[in-house]
This record gives C-alpha cells, structure tokens and sequence, in this order.
C-alpha cells in the first residue's frame, strides 16, 4: 500500500506543526490539502491564486511547462484538425467524443433552439447603437436569465443540460444580434439548414436583400478558433463563472458574469488588444522600440497576446492559431498581409530577447487570432465576442461539473486586513 505523503506545516514560535494530505490528481502536479489548515486559525494568503486549487476537475488538463492542452484528455492539435465545434462541446459537456448517432442528436438539440424569445430583441433597444458590443453580450445573455429561472431547478441533471443547451445554442444567435445592432442592420433570424459556424457567420453578414455563401475554408477557420478557445481550466472567467454559480445563482447569470471577466485586456480582451497594439507599433522598423517599451518597469506598456499564468512554453493554440493565420490570408490572396508579417516579426523578436526568454514569456492564444479574425471580416469590437461564444461550452460545462459535485461549497475566500483597528464614531463637530 503506496505510503500516503503528508506535508507538515511547522512554525518557529513553538505553535504545534499541521500535518496536511498531499492529494494527487491523474496528471499534473499534486496539491497540498489545507482544508485542516482551519484549526491554526491562520489562513493561506495567495492574491492571483498563483499557488491555488480551487477545485478539482475532470474536463481541462494544461501543461504549462511543456504547452500541453487537454480537452477530456484529448490533445487540443488533435481536436483542431479533426473534430467539429459540436463534436467538441460534446465532449466537453458530457465526458466523451458522440458516435455518429449522439452527434445527430446534439446538432438537432443545438439547432432547434437557435432562436432567442422575441421580446429579448428589445433588450437591444436600451444601448446606444455604438456600444461595445461586450456590454450588451453581459446585458442581454444576462437577460436570459430573466426568462429561464421560475422553472429551473439547478439540481436537476435535466434541467442544468437544457440550460447548457440552450446556452450554446443562443449565444451565438444573440452575439450576431450584437454585431447587427452595432451597425444598424436588421437582425438575420438562425437558418437551421446551416451548420453551426456557417450560421452564426450567416447571421453575422447576411442581409434580407441577398443570398449570403460563407467561404467553407473560412468557415472551418472559425470553427478551428471555437475549438481552441472553448475550454482553459480554471482561467479567470471561468473562475467567474464557478464562483457565481456556487451561490446557486442562475446558470444564465452566471455565464453572463463570465463574460463580464473575459472582457478585460489581460484575458479574454487581449485579441483585440494586439490588434490594437500592431496598429500602434504601425511598421516592422518600429518593433524593438516598443519592445523596450514592454521590458521596461517603468512603462506600462505590454506586449498585448506574450505571456501566460500557466503556459511557460509556447501555447499549443497559439501554434495552431499561426496556421491557420497563414492558411486563411492565403485563401484570400492577403499572404503579404502587413498585420500578419509584423506579428511574426514581433514573436521572432521577442522569443530571441533575454527579458522574454528568462521570464519565459511567449505568444499565447490572443496573439495571432484576432489577425485571423480581420481577415474574417470581423470587426474588432467583435473579437473577444467571438471569444465568448466559444468559451460558453467551457463555462457552462464547468458550471454543470460544480453543481453536480456533492462536496459543493459556496466559494467564499478570506483576507489579510490591512485596514484601521476598532475606533469609536467621532462626532462631525469634533473630526
Ligand atoms: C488569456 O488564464 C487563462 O487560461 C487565460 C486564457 C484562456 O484561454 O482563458 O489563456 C486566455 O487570457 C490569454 C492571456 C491574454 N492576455 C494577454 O495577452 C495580455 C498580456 N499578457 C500579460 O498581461 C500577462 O502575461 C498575463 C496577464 C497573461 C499573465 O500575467 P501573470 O501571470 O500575472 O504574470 P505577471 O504579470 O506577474 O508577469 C510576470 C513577469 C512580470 O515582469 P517582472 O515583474 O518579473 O519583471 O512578466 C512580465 C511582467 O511584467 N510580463 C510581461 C508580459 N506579460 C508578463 N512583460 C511584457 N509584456 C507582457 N505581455
């Protein structure tokens, strides 16, 4: 019987020491179980969680050191080249790739609910036309929960799948709403004759004036960044999410929340943000300055798509990402692209710089997607958007995991206090 490894806290001041279980998972490194940690009355500080589990997980696996991404234990470049959005949001939801059959059976569960309440269109009506399509995203996906919640009972396994269903299925519909508000088109209803990507690009570009045909190599593009941005551990949305719902709050919420976090430029905001910062950089010649701008403390300017929490290693999707990159300006004749040569020029740079290299910083998924994005047609107050549809699966299949383990608590982290000891009130004529 393999000897159960223990970790003991011990102090210099003659407190007694705490013996705390180390808990391995199936990969990965092993935690320290400080739940005992209770009784010294002290508790464990870690701001950013850079030391922190918190919780376990059977859906995401990252080797930060190596750049390894599992989905359900499935390499992320496999999934990329060979599965569709669908086949993966299966995965991620339930456990496990679908045979032909359950794949017929969650396309037809997807699609036939494609289509949002029709009163949720007036939702749009209260934003300024030229809102950041972010804030209406956090609005409206939030508005969801004001028409699923009397008959929803998050524990019930039936209910939380239809609440992920209908998830997957609306975002989608209510993100290409956000874009046709932005510019003053008409909404384009879901045409369930169309796969899922080719349908939410329908709804995107398409007019009631005239046919609309997606490029197949584009629309295998965008379902190639679905799946690479549908699913990342314990980022910070997801987090968002995970804490949200351990109040019991409704799963609609919830997400809406997650968008709420994704939206920041150091997270799910930073696509949009390189584009923003190649836009500044302007021409290859003036790469190393603002280079030195990012090594310098002083300057808070950052390389927006370098660096990663967890990835010491390139991000496998990030390689994937330049693939596709360069697949998607080759279709379209834009190979000498200036965006894309100034990207390369950057991450050449930067991966041969002592600062990146010591500090182990290297592109992450953001850093070639939003290039793609453009070349899509995207608008750029759209990237962190199509982010969010695809990080829906990932927040609601995790959400689904939380509510469904018997050990759920609600998640509630305490503090180091820092402020003012106990004062008595001073009354106004004496302060
Ligand atoms: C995503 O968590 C996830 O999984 C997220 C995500 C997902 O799929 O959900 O992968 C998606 O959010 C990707 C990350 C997108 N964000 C960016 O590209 C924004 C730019 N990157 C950074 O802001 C930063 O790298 C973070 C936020 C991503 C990570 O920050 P950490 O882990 O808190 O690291 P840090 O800020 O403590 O940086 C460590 C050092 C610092 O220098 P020193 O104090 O040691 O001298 O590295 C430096 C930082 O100044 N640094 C950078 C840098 N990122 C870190 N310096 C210049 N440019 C950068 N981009």
């Amino acid at each position: 019987m393999e000897k159960k490894r223990i970790a003991t806290l011990s102090f210099n001041d003659g407190t007694p020491s705490v013996e705390l279980p180390i808990l391995s998972g199936t990969l990965g490194p092993d935690v320290i179980d400080i739940r005992n940690l209770a009784k010294t009355g002290m508790f464990t500080y870690d701001p950013g969680y850079l030391s922190t589990a918190s919780c376990n997980s059977g859906i995401t696996y990252i080797d930060g050191e190596a750049g390894h991404l599992y989905y359900r234990g499935y390499p992320i470049e496999q999934l990329a080249e060979k599965a569709g959005f669908l086949e993966v949001s299966h995965l991620l939801l339930y456990g496990d790739l679908p045979t032909q059959q359950k794949k017929e059976e969650f396309e037809r569960k997807i699609k036939y609910r494609t289509m949002v309440h029709d009163q949720l269109m007036t939702f749009y009506k209260g934003f300024r036309r030229d809102a950041h399509p972010m804030a209406v995203m956090v609005g409206v996906v939030g508005a969801l929960s004001a028409f699923y919640h009397d008959s929803l009972d998050i524990n019930n396994p039936e209910h939380r799948e239809i609440s992920a269903l209908r998830l997957i299925a609306k975002v989608p519909t209510i993100a290409a709403m956000c874009y046709k508000y932005n510019i003053g088109h008409p909404f384009m209803y879901p045409n369930n004759e169309l796969g899922y990507v080719e349908n939410f690009l329908h709804m995107m570009f398409a007019t009631p004036c005239e046919p609309y045909h997606a490029n197949p190599k584009l629309v295998r593009a965008l379902e190639r960044i679905f799946i690479l941005h549908a699913d990342h551990e314990q980022n910070a949305s997801t987090s968002t999410v995970r804490l949200a719902g351990s109040s019991g709050a409704n799963p609609f919420a919830c997400v809406a929340a997650g968008i709420a976090a994704l939206w920041g430029p150091a997270h799910g905001g930073a696509n949009e943000a390189v584009l923003k910062m190649l836009d500044e950089i302007g021409d290859i010649s003036q790469i190393p300055k603002f280079v030195a701008r990012a090594k310098d403390r002083n300057d808070p300017f950052r390389l927006m798509g370098f660096g990663h929490r967890v990835y010491k290693n390139m991000d496998p999707r990030a390689k994937v990402m330049r693939e596709t990159c360069y697949e998607v300006l080759t279709e379209l004749g834009l190979q000498n692209d200036k965006m894309f040569e100034m990207a390369m020029e950057l991450e050449r740079i930067a991966l041969q710089d002592e600062y990146f290299i010591e500090r182990k910083l290297y592109p992450n998924v953001d850093f070639y997607s939003g290039i793609v994005l453009r070349a899509l047609k995207v608008p750029l107050n759209m990237f962190t958007v199509i982010f969010a549809i695809a990080r829906t699966i990932g927040w609601i299949s995790q959400w689904n995991e939380m509510i469904s383990d018997s050990e759920r608590k609600i998640g509630r982290p305490r503090q180091l206090y820092l402020g003012q000891k106990r004062r008595d009130f001073v009354p106004i004529s004496e302060r």
